[in-house]
């Protein structure tokens, strides 16, 4: 699939169809977070892989309560270590979040072009599911992500944007 289809038709998608998710899917899907760049080259993330249905329960409940996490045949949760890098002293503690998030976004558009939806979780209790996953206190959480085969048609094109007249402007801020 072209590039640029992919990422004109990735939609946040809430609802899922119960089919697994084949093995090498799931791997290139990875395979694209595992190869994002990231400062100085660290890769401060890890990736959870959560099937269980219970455990998925338990993490759209930790979600405050975003229920639809748990229909997904897949929940990934990335998280991302506390690398306090310092970047010209400006983001230290947070650049892991650039980071994970570049390598989230890359997973998220992969698996768009596998024909899956997914949708990224910002909404989440991080120490309760910290301590759920049995996450290490140097790394928190930065994303969940369901996926899954969507429902129903999900891969439409939205208009729904600034349009970009609004978010450029040249030579200095205006
Ligand atoms: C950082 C971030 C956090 C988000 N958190 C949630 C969330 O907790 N629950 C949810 O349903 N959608 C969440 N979303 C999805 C956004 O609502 C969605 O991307 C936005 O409305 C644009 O729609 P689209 O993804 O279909 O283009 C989040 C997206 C981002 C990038």
């Amino acid at each position: 699939m072209d590039f640029y289809e992919v990422i004109r038709t990735r939609r946040s998608v809430r609802s899922f169809k119960p089919d697994p998710i084949p093995e090498d899917v799931i791997k290139r899907v990875l395979e694209a977070a595992r190869i994002a760049p990231s400062g100085s080259n660290r890769q401060p993330w890890k990736f959870i892989l959560i099937k269980e249905r219970s455990a998925k329960e338990e993490v759209a409940k930790l979600c405050h309560g975003q229920g639809f996490i748990a229909e997904a045949p897949l929940v990934i949760v990335a998280c991302g270590r506390r690398i306090d890098f310092n970047r010209g002293d400006y983001m230290g503690d947070m650049s892991m979040l650039v980071d994970v998030s570049i390598a989230v976004d890359h997973l998220v558009l992969a698996a768009r072009a596998e024909g899956l939806g997914s949708c990224w979780i910002g909404a989440f209790n991080n120490s309760a599911l910290k301590e759920f996953l049995g996450i290490p206190e140097d790394y928190n959480v930065v994303a969940v992500i369901p996926i899954g085969y969507p429902a129903r048609d999900a891969f439409k094109e939205t208009s729904d944007r600034k349009p970009l007249g609004e978010i450029i402007c040249h030579e200095r801020f205006q």
